[in-house]
């Protein structure tokens, strides 16, 4: 039988917004998810204009709580299944936290929200309601990425020693802000993006990468949040040197004054076997150093089990690979799309009244953004008091 497409509601992207575009076409990758509903701007007038002018028909509202308000109303095929939050960080929490007391599953943009009690309280919230919630860590939705994760956690590199995570971009290296780009003036100010500018934009997904793929948790940071443009408010370029769980050592390190450096997020990993090095501007490919080896070069979909490195038995799941066959290539709408994918299966099964995952391992959680909240805290702790040593809160 023919499933019914999910339906998915906007919160956030009308007027040249940036992020909810690729999110809308990874939500029509498969067919089995789409777009009906949108708030798309803070005005309400302005967010009906929007609507009107989407590219296909959706239903407009002139704001999201009238959009989540009105879901009671309306006959249960028409109701949302889950809403995207794809506004600036500090229109995180409260629709998220609308939308999980109205029963709606939530996928948010990352980082989580603009403050840790905020992270705990929408923790709480999840945990209690038991409900789908996604956050948007876009690059764990690669096939490499989840590669690395099962080569990383099953030892196949031996103990991790060091990690590099970074992620550098170049486009704030001048007052861009000062230009009137609408991504540029909200990232700039403390009180629309939170604590950290260059750490929560984009060192959280450095944080996530490494966290993902090894396993590991940062547990003490000595960090400096740098502001290297004149009369910015908040950091544009960010450094943690962290302690890991396992007594390893790691850099999470952001850049966006790094001119020449686009989307420049990497990530190495240096275990006692050897180093595994990926780069989100070459997303197909993972490449292996083994110790007196020439070095082994993966493409997503085309590795062979028990080449002489890799076992007989990769898990079939990660093998299933649903996509293009290798060479073909994938990039940043794919991952999104697998994402998306992935918190479909667990908004239906939620729906259906069955057992839903939601651990971490096909997406980032709940959970993951309170971890980058936490870390953000700890790192502006770190930076104001000299790069001091500071320990990673537990957390609630
Ligand atoms: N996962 C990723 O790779 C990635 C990439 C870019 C941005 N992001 C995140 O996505 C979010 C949005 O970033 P962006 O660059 O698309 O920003 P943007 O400025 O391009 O878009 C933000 C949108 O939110 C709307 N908005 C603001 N307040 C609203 C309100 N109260 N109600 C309804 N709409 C409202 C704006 O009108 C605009 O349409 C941020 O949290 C950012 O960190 C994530």
């Amino acid at each position: 039988m023919s499933k019914r497409p999910l339906n998915v509601g906007l919160v956030g992207g009308g007027r040249g917004a940036f992020i909810v575009h690729p999110h809308q076409r990874a939500i029509h990758f498969d067919g089995t998810r789409r777009v009906v509903a949108g708030a798309l701007f803070p005005d309400p007038k302005i967010a009906l204009e929007e609507a009107a002018q989407w590219p296909y028909p959706i239903k407009g509202y002139g704001s999201y709580d009238e959009m989540i308000g009105a879901q009671a109303q309306l006959p249960a095929e028409q109701r949302l299944d889950y809403i995207l939050i794809v506004t600036p960080n500090f229109v995180h929490f409260d629709p998220a936290m609308k939308a999980l007391n109205a029963g709606i599953p939530v996928f948010c943009e990352k980082p989580l929200t603009v403050s840790l009690a905020e992270a705990n309280t929408l923790v709480k919230t999840v945990r209690e309601k038991k409900i789908p919630f996604g956050l948007a860590h876009t690059y764990l939705g690669h096939w490499t990425t989840r590669f690395s994760r099962y080569l990383v956690r099953s030892g196949l590199l031996g103990e991790v020693r060091w990690v590099d995570a970074y992620y550098l971009q170049g486009w704030l290296a001048t007052k861009t802000e000062d230009t009137g780009n609408q991504q540029a003036v909200w990232r700039v100010d403390p009180k629309k993006a939170g604590g950290s500018g260059c750490g929560g934009d984009i060192g959280t997904h450095a944080l996530m990468q490494l966290r993902y793929v090894t396993g590991l948790e940062v547990t003490e940071v000595s960090a400096n949040l740098e502001i290297y443009v004149k009369g910015r408010p908040i950091d544009d370029h960010f450094t943690a040197y962290c302690h890991l769980s396992n007594g390893g050592r790691a850099l999470v390190r952001a850049s966006q004054v790094s001119i020449g450096h686009l989307n420049d997020l990497g990530l190495e990993v240096c275990g006692t076997k050897g180093t595994l090095r990926w780069r989100q501007e070459d997303p197909e490919v993972v490449t292996i150093s083994l110790l007196g080896q020439p070095d082994r070069v993966y493409y997503r979909g085309a590795v062979t089990p028990g080449d002489g490195f890799l076992p007989k038995d990769i898990p079939a799941a990660l093998m299933a690979e649903p996509t293009i066959p290798s060479g073909h290539g994938e990039a940043f709408h794919d991952a999104f799309a697998r994402l998306h994918r992935c918190f479909e299966d667990d908004v239906r099964k939620y729906q259906a009244g069955q057992p839903f995952e939601c651990d971490g391992s096909r997406y980032a959680t709940v959970v993951d953004g309170q971890v980058g909240m936490a870390f953000l805290d700890t790192c502006i702790q770190s930076s104001k008091d000299k790069g001091a040593w500071k320990a990673m809160p537990s957390l609630p």
